[in-house]
């Protein structure tokens, strides 16, 4: 299992808590957590409807692939803590962070 912390638009934050083997992303995660994920390529780095923000992010679950930098960089409100939620794995990494939705 891991945990971590969800913050939506509003600043109201949840507390997940989800199993490591159920090869999962984070955005399958965050939808099957009733979070409004539009998510509209399902998972696959064209839409950036899963934009996320998680602070310090390469240290802890290491850097985006090219496929989601490229679509990172054509968001004009992505910055150096913005990821796509569908190309990050619940694992052990996630446990303790603090995921900020960037959309609805
Ligand atoms: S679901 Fe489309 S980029 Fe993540």
């Amino acid at each position: 299992m891991v945990k971590f912390t969800v913050e939506n638009l509003a600043g109201k934050q949840e507390e997940i808590e989800l199993p490591t083997d159920m090869n999962l992303n984070l955005m399958e995660a965050l939808k099957a957590s009733d979070y409004d994920i539009q998510a509209t390529c399902g998972g696959m780095a064209l839409c950036a409807t899963c934009h996320v923000a998680i602070d310090n992010h390469e240290e802890v679950i290491g850097e985006p692939q090219d496929a989601e930098m490229d679509m990172l960089d054509t968001l004009p409100d992505a910055d150096f803590s913005s990821r796509l939620a569908c190309q990050i794995p619940i694992d052990d990494k996630l446990e303790g962070l603090l995921i900020h939705l960037k959309t609805v």
